[in-house]
């Protein structure tokens, strides 16, 4: 029985002419020749499938391997274009985006324009934020050379991978993904067949370019779980085309939170955009809410709104919050909120310059898009192509 060891899993070639995947730890039970029983593949799916604990060890060990091996790995991530990208977006994953581009990573940005009506009925503005998203990404630092940026409508083989996906999951497991659960709720639209069944999407845009890496937050895992479920079933039934990805937790990263100390999110009207001019910045920031305590002191638990403020200068600024904090002192939130204008002003001065220069070229950010949809549509078709073929679809 011939099997090549990966990082963590063994892959192994087994009687039945199938590849299978399994964690590691258990290549000892397995030596010599075995049959995997139907009851043995039920029991690896189980083992397989990520506790929260398991999936943040690889995370670091991918971390590491990154540094070292930086073209093994395929990034997807992205956004849906629903509205500016802000602060939090920037700190939480659009840096880390720009950092595995210039490491050498292959990267691929979607913009998931599908995404945006899995819970609203319009998709009023969406050329407009579309746009935008892209005029943000490249003025952040991300390079149309070395990323594909791309949206979901303008790839068709990409979307065709929804069809044989779909069939590889239960109803049983699309109502159990909290996070679906919770976003539902949040809306408070309807739970359409769309958003039940979006992070099977997202598996598509993760394998039709053979993504291996996905940054993202703790309540994307859920998700990603879903993604590794899809391949590892696709490649058993069919034959091996894809791989098996890992989320990229973004623990280190730091969180910024919007203005009145919850998470930043334009639907709070508690984000700092990156399109925002200096004044706009100055007036949300001058409008955001603290308290009457004059001394100012970092204390996230009974000082939201100034130590949310903190943090944001702390992370602008490249200080810490208790720094600043001791600096301020008797000045009041009046000091506290001129110090953290200016710092977010002079951080995003760069990027808003180039966002400016960017937006002023006619042409050019659709010229982007087009180039990077033709690109993601040579490698879907190419995916689409293996799929059919390993499906025996090819007529
Ligand atoms: N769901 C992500 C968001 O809320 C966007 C997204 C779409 C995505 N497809 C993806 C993220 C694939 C990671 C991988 O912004």
């Amino acid at each position: 029985m011939p099997f090549s060891v990966g990082d963590e899993r063994a892959i192994v070639y087994a009687e039945d002419k199938q590849w299978y995947t399994f964690p590691i730890h258990l290549m000892p039970f397995m030596r010599g020749s075995i049959t995997l029983t139907n009851q043995t593949k039920e029991a690896l799916f189980v083992m397989s499938s990520n506790s929260f604990e398991a999936s943040q060890k690889r995370s670091e060990a991918i971390r590491a391997d990154l540094e070292v091996n930086p073209g093994k790995y395929t990034m997807l991530t992205g956004d849906r274009p629903t509205g500016r990208l802000h602060l939090g977006h920037y700190f939480g994953t659009i840096k880390e985006r720009v950092a595995l581009q210039n490491k050498g990573v292959t990267t691929r940005v979607i913009i998931a324009d599908y995404q945006v009506i899995t819970d609203r009925d319009t998709t009023e503005n969406i050329q407009d934020n579309v746009r935008n998203m892209v005029i943000d990404y490249l003025a952040c630092g991300i390079d149309p050379e070395k990323t594909i940026i791309f949206t979901h409508s303008a790839i068709p083989a990409l979307n065709q991978l929804m069809l044989p996906f779909l069939s590889l999951v239960s109803e049983a497991e699309l109502l159990r993904n909290p996070t679906v659960k919770a976003e539902q709720e949040a809306s408070g639209h309807a739970l359409t067949g769309l958003l039940l069944t979006y992070p099977v999407h997202q598996a598509c845009d993760i394998l039709f370019c053979k993504g291996n890496i996905v940054p993202c937050g703790k309540d994307q895992l859920p998700h990603i779980e879903q993604t590794r479920q899809i391949a590892r079933r696709f490649n058993e039934r069919y034959g091996y085309v894809f791989p098996e990805p890992e989320g990229l937790l973004n623990d280190d990263a730091p969180e910024i939170p919007g203005l009145d100390g919850r998470k930043m999110s334009k639907s709070y009207g508690n984000a700092i955009s990156l399109s925002f001019t200096a004044e706009e910045t100055a007036k949300i920031i001058k409008k955001s809410k603290t308290d009457s305590e004059r001394f100012i002191t970092f204390d996230k638990e009974n000082r939201p709104g100034v130590s949310a403020l903190l943090t944001t200068a702390a992370l602008c600024a490249g200080r810490t919050e208790v720094e600043i904090a001791e600096e301020i002192g008797n000045g009041g939130s009046g000091t506290l909120k001129k110090y953290v204008t200016e710092a977010v002003n002079e951080y995003l001065a760069p990027i808003r310059e180039r966002r400016e220069a960017i937006a002023a070229k006619p042409g050019y950010v659709e010229e982007i898009l087009h180039e990077g949809n033709r690109k993601a549509n040579e490698i879907a078709n190419k995916t689409l192509d293996e799929v059919r073929e390993a499906m025996h679809m090819v007529y």
